[in-house]
Order: structure tokens, then C-alpha cells, then sequence
């Protein structure tokens, strides 16, 4: 039975439940069949096609993105899926609720999630211990992304204390760390992104982060992950400071605020992030106009909207050198990250 068969008679039983209870189904459903060693038997995982990108060689250049594994408890059997790279996060350095459910509602008809999850997780210690236990980070089978955010009771001012101190913390773990500053579920968030507030973020990190590689002996590549809600100044400014303070990678993008593409539809007045199809051009645009001032200066992992393996290519064509996954594994199911890989095969 062909993975895409399997999904064709799952996906109706969980997109019969709301969409959080799907997830808290899903993830510990499939950490049984992975430990089983059946997940590898089901899924037909894609063929090796290395990259090396910030010094680190990704098996193929599809990810899984940040927020699906926000406590890093499922690393293996997502690694399972055939993935090149695993980010999970985003974390906060202390534990905390998120926002009140519901807070997770799916778009059908135009293939889009929304969300106002508000980083839910717990905390960065439990988060390293789960990381520690994996058998992906101890046996060194991948790539894997550790996204860090801030607490919602962190004043926006003080921001940067909390990211220094899960930086300080996951940095040991890390292929590569990512800083988010793009979700627009935590107040406030997003004025990190603008210029005088990113310099300070940045010039502390980055001194954090050459203090940590004298420490630890190893350099951990940092990327910055940013919003498809940007205009061509906003996104010249971002990428200014990139090259100033010498990150080494950004992901683009995370969710949109905008709802053109879903008004009118059921949950599509939700407020929240929205995800999948609706944020693919936003995204490839905000790619292209990274490119634009980037260059080959810093690489780019693409991500939003990817729904089939044509979607991949195109975040290439626009500037990235990799991608990530997560509303179209919603949709399509686990083959998507083969999809994706068979089309970027080159
Ligand atoms: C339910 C949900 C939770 C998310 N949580 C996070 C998160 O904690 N940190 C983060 O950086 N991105 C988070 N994201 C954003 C995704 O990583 C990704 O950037 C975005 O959804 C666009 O990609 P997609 O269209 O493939 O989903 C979340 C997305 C969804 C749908």
C-alpha cells in the first residue's frame, strides 16, 4: 500500500476532528508506528541529494519547518518522514500555555491553516532534555534546526535577554539555531524586524554566538527567520542587517496577516497567522527581494505555501537553496516531503 493511499484514508478521520486535537492525535501516533519501525516499511523516503549550506551537509534539501515539533518530543519519527533537515520550536525559555483554544482552525477550500498558537511549549530545559534523548541528535543522523522565540510576558524591551538565554542554552544541541522574530502571535513580536531594533537583537547574538563557538569549540550557524507582511524597504533593511552582522542564513517566510485570499470563507476571519497556499506568492516575493540585495552573500531556506513538488521548485527559481514544509503535510501527507525532493533533483 503506497504512503499517498494510506493518507488518502487517514487524512478524512482527522480532518474529522479540530484541528489541534488531529495534531495531538497525529504526533504521538506516529512516534509509536516509528519505534515500531513501521513508519520507515510505509513511507517511501526521498533519495539522498546532498547540500551543503552554512557549512552543513543536508541529506536532500526539504525540511520540516519550525512550530509542528514545538517541544522537540517527535524528533525521530519526523526524521522518519525522509526529511534533510528537522527544525523544532519555537521555544521560550520558560514554559507557558499559548493562547486559549480554540486557536488552530484549517481552510479547505483554499488549502491554508490559521493559527494563533502563541508558542505553547515547555520551556527550554524540558525542550534540551527531549532533544538530548533523541537518537537523531545522538547519533548525529541530521540536520537539526533549534528555533527559539521569547515569553509573552517578556516586555518586548527586554526581548533579547530571553532569546541570549535560549540561545545559551540549545546552542550545544544545534546544527543551527533560528531566531524568531516573525510570528504574529506574540504581541509585539514583529518590531524586532525593524531596523533599530534589529541591530541591537543582532549585534548581541551575534557576539553571544562567537562567544559560545570559543566555548563549545564549534561554530553553530544562526538564522533569522522573518514575515511575508513586508514591503521592498522593510526587506532591504532586513537583509542590510543580515550582511552587517554576518548571520549566516534566513528563512523565509513565516505566516501572513493578510486575508485576501480567504475572506469570506468559514474561519477565514480567525485572527492568527495564516499558512499554506494563501502565503506561497507572499513568500516567493519576499524571497525574490532577499535575493535581490543577498546575492550568493548568505543562503536563503524557503518556506510557505509549498503544496506539491512544482511549489518547491519555485522557491528555488525565487532565490532559496533550501525549503521547509508544514501546511502541505497537512494536506498531502508525508509523501509531499518525496514530492518536493523529486522535483529539486538536479
Ligand atoms: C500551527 C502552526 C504553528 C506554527 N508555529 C511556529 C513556531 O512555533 N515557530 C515558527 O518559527 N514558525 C511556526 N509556524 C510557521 C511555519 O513554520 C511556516 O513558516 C509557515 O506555516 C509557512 O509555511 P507553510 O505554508 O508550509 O505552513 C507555525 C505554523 C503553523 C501552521
Amino acid at each position: 500500500m503506497s504512503d499517498k493511499f494510506l493518507y488518502s484514508l487517514a487524512r478524512p478521520i482527522l480532518f474529522s476532528m479540530d484541528a489541534e486535537s488531529a495534531h495531538h492525535f497525529t504526533l504521538p501516533a506516529l512516534k509509536r508506528l516509528s519505534a515500531l519501525g513501521l513508519t520507515r516499511a510505509m513511507v517511501r523516503r526521498p533519495k539522498d541529494d546532498p547540500r551543503t549550506v552554512m557549512g552543513l551537509t543536508f541529506r536532500n534539501p526539504v525540511g520540516l519547518a519550525a512550530g509542528l515539533d514545538k517541544d522537540g518530543a517527535f524528533i525521530d519519527a519526523l526524521a522518519d518522514l525522509g526529511f534533510g533537515s528537522i527544525e523544532v520550536g519555537t521555544v521560550t525559555p520558560r514554559a507557558q500555555p499559548g493562547n486559549p483554544k480554540p486557536r488552530m482552525f484549517r481552510l479547505p477550500a483554499a488549502h491554508g491553516i490559521i493559527n494563533r498558537m502563541g508558542f505553547n511549549n515547555g520551556g527550554v530545559d524540558a525542550f534540551v532534555a527531549n532533544v538530548q534523548s533523541s537518537r537523531f541528535y545522538q547519533n548525529r543522523e541530521g540536520v537539526l534546526g533549534l528555533n527559539i522565540g521569547k515569553n509573552a510576558d517578556t516586555p518586548i524591551e527586554r526581548a533579547v535577554d530571553d532569546y541570549l538565554h535560549c540561545l545559551g542554552k540549545v546552542y550545544p544541541y544545534a546544527s543551527y539555531v533560528t531566531v524568531n522574530i516573525s510570528s504574529p502571535n506574540t504581541k509585539n513580536l514583529r518590531q524586532l524586524q525593524g531596523a533599530s531594533e534589529l541591530d541591537g537583537l543582532l549585534s548581541q547574538l551575534k557576539e553571544a554566538q562567537l562567544r559560545l563557538a570559543d566555548q563549545h569549540k564549534r561554530y553553530v550557524p544562526m538564522t533569522l527567520k522573518i514575515a511575508p507582511d513586508m514591503d521592498g524597504d522593510q526587506v532591504k533593511n532586513i537583509a542590510d542587517a543580515l550582511l552587517r552582522h554576518k548571520i549566516d542564513g534566513v528563512i523565509a517566510t513565516n505566516t501572513t496577516l493578510s486575508r485576501t485570499a480567504v475572506e469570506g470563507m468559514q474561519h477565514g476571519a480567525e485572527a492568527g497567522g495564516l499558512s499554506g497556499a494563501p502565503v506561497f506568492e507572499l513568500s516567493n516575493n519576499v524571497i525574490r527581494l532577499l535575493k535581490a540585495e543577498l546575492g550568493d552573500a548568505l543562503p536563503i531556506i524557503g518556506v510557505g505555501g509549498i503544496m506539491q513538488g512544482k511549489g518547491a521548485k519555485a522557491k528555488l527559481e525565487a532565490g532559496a537553496q533550501l525549503v521547509q514544509l508544514y501546511s502541505g503535510l497537512i494536506y498531502a501527507g508525508p509523501a509531499l516531503v518525496r514530492d518536493c525532493a523529486d522535483a529539486l533533483r538536479g
